[in-house]
């Protein structure tokens, strides 16, 4: 793998995969060929069916899985964060966000962190004593300190209640929009992929199947038509039948499909046409 800090100028991807291939032992390819460009500052959320790959990809991305084979480019500064918070219960707060700081100013720099998710309170607390929502703050304070110029999220919010979740949401939005890390966002919820992407993938068969481009103004909302357009396409795109399936509008860019879809979707085509130019006269 190539770690590049020169890639992250914006005119170039700060992500650059080229034919990955993947298998464990002698089972078959679970990444099969499979390309992805991600470009600086960039909000990328990755769809897929249990088991289709994407943890392995965000694996490897993260430089977690040294063993395939094709060509991964990714910026030397980038940081994960799981499902799971993954604190160190013997340190503190603050302590668990400074961890790997290698400079004088970690502990305020960490508290600058703790800050930015609202955890300034909770400074010399010990990891077993935060809630959920503020142990998946304080691992997004942790990927934050480190200022990574990608950000690569697996599924940061499936553990929280609804509440929780959706506050999660809105403070991933927000450190995005003051940060700019470029960001590949693992989900299972299409609601989420929407409300927080510019990109929504769907990895199937080893490979991108599917690349929408979101373009919905922000904040968005699931009340707005375009938006349920997109969600009902992408329920098509992942084999689920929408229960409440709008009448497709468009989409100002062609979804990119690399692999055959579900089920003929002409109409959703068609709808998630309208859907983008209705964005756009809004923008
Ligand atoms: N270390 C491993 N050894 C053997 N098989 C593995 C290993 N890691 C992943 N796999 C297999 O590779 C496939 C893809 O796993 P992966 O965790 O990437 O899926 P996923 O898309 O993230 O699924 P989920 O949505 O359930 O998290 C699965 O069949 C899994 O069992
Ligand atoms: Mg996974």
């Amino acid at each position: 793998m190539n770690a590049h800090p020169a890639l992250t100028a914006r005119q170039h991807p700060v992500v650059h995969v080229a034919n990955l291939v993947r298998s464990f032992g002698r089972g078959p390819n679970i990444l099969d060929g499979l390309d992805l460009a991600i470009r600086a500052g960039e909000f990328v959320a990755l769809l897929g069916r249990s088991g289709s790959g994407k943890s392995t990809l965000l694996r490897t991305l993260a430089g977690l899985d040294e063993a395939p084979a094709g060509t991964v480019t990714v910026p030397a500064e980038r940081a994960v964060v799981f499902q799971e918070p993954r604190l160190v219960p013997w340190k503190r707060v603050w302590a668990n966000v400074a961890l790997g700081l290698r400079t004088p100013d970690a502990r305020e720099r960490a508290v600058a962190a703790l800050s930015e998710v609202g955890l300034s309170h909770r400074l010399e607390a010990w990891p077993l004593t935060l809630s959920g929502g503020e142990a998946q703050r304080a691992a997004l304070a942790r990927a934050l300190v480190r200022e990574p110029k990608l950000l690569l999220l697996d599924e940061p919010f499936a553990a929280l209640d609804a509440l929780t979740r959706l506050k999660t949401q809105g403070l991933v939005a927000s450190l995005w929009r003051a940060h700019r890390p470029a960001v590949l966002l693992v989900t299972h919820d299409v609601d989420e992929a929407l409300l927080l992407a510019d990109r929504v993938l769907v990895l199937d068969q080893g490979r991108i199947g599917f690349d929408l481009h979101v373009n919905l103004e922000r904040p968005r909302r699931h009340a707005q038509p375009a938006f349920a357009s997109l969600r009902s396409r992408l329920l098509r795109e992942l084999g689920v039948e929408d229960e409440n399936p709008v009448e497709p509008v468009e989409e100002l860019r062609t979804p990119v499909r690399n692999t055959a879809p579900a089920a003929p979707t002409h109409r959703l085509e068609d709808a998630v046409w309208a859907a983008s130019a209705d964005a756009l006269a809004r923008s």
